[in-house]
């Protein structure tokens, strides 16, 4: 059995796991020792990764079954349910924080990137514990957030594919705090773009509710910032974190990094 070293990158979340070749076959005593250390640290960063588009496929099978994305025009060909993110072929940067895909009714458990061509300043990845950042509320606001859900549809990207809107646009509601399903914590749960409303306020209201949310919450004591290097897999546990990108790179040079998400759970409140 392979022997993992896994070392905190901050006082909150993230961890490097180290003493790992994700492109070979992985003892199932390993995967399970990944699904909780992700279910702890809530990000994982494997350094100085060597994959195959079938390999990486392979490895992100650990956190779940890798699961379809709905900018599908960005897929990779051959390997559909990798998506490529990448600014040259028209994409922004996702640099509000988010977590991914919540208008499905299984949102993916995990968010998995690697990092295949790195810019060489800027350009990173912030990760926030949406665990802590539920423990920080007054109690009495995190009782009003544990009453209320969200509806989520897809967000009004003028380049969403037809067929993508007609797969996935149906809106699906979700508790705005869940409960993570191997760590039992709760933790702040919604997409602001995503959401066309939260339960009981119009959209207007809704939508400065989240943005305030978000500006109150995220503090650096509650994220980890990763900084990209050639080979690298992050790891993102989407059922207790938000996530953003960060467009401070210089465009001439290329950014691509190849996503894959896998499925998790209906969220629920326990
Ligand atoms: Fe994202």
């Amino acid at each position: 059995m392979t022997e993992l070293q896994i070392t905190p990158l901050h006082p909150t979340l993230g961890a490097e796991v180290a003493g790992i070749d994700l492109s070979r076959p992985l003892h199932e005593a390993t995967r399970r020792e990944l699904d909780r250390a992700l279910a702890e640290h809530l990000a994982l960063v494997f350094r100085d990764q060597s994959l195959t588009p079938a390999q990486y496929l392979a490895a992100a099978s650990v956190f779940g079954p890798p699961m379809e994305q709905h900018y599908s025009q960005h897929n990779m060909p051959d390997h559909p349910l990798i998506g490529m993110i990448w600014h040259k072929n028209g994409q922004q940067p996702a640099e509000q924080w988010h977590t991914d895909h919540t208008n499905r009714e299984r949102p993916p458990a995990a968010t998995i990137l690697y990092g295949v061509e790195i810019p060489s300043e800027g350009g990173g990845t912030s990760v926030a514990s949406m665990r802590a950042a539920y423990l920080a509320l007054p109690e009495a606001e995190r009782r009003r957030l544990d009453g209320l859900t969200s509806f989520n549809g897809l967000d009004g990207h003028a380049d969403t594919r037809p067929e993508d809107r007609e797969k996935y646009g149906t809106p699906v509601e979700h508790p705005m705090v869940r409960t993570h399903p191997v760590h039992g914590s709760r933790a702040v749960y919604f997409h602001i773009s995503k959401a066309t409303h939260v339960s009981g306020m119009t959209s207007e209201t809704s939508r400065a509710y989240m943005k305030e949310l978000i500006e109150r919450m995220i503090r650096p004591e509650i994220v980890y910032h990763h900084a990209w290097r050639k080979g690298d897999v992050l790891v993102i546990d989407d059922r207790a974190t938000m996530h953003r990108a960060h467009g401070d790179y210089d465009r001439s040079q290329s950014r691509v990094l190849w996503r894959i998400i896998v499925e998790g759970d209906r969220p629920r409140l326990i």
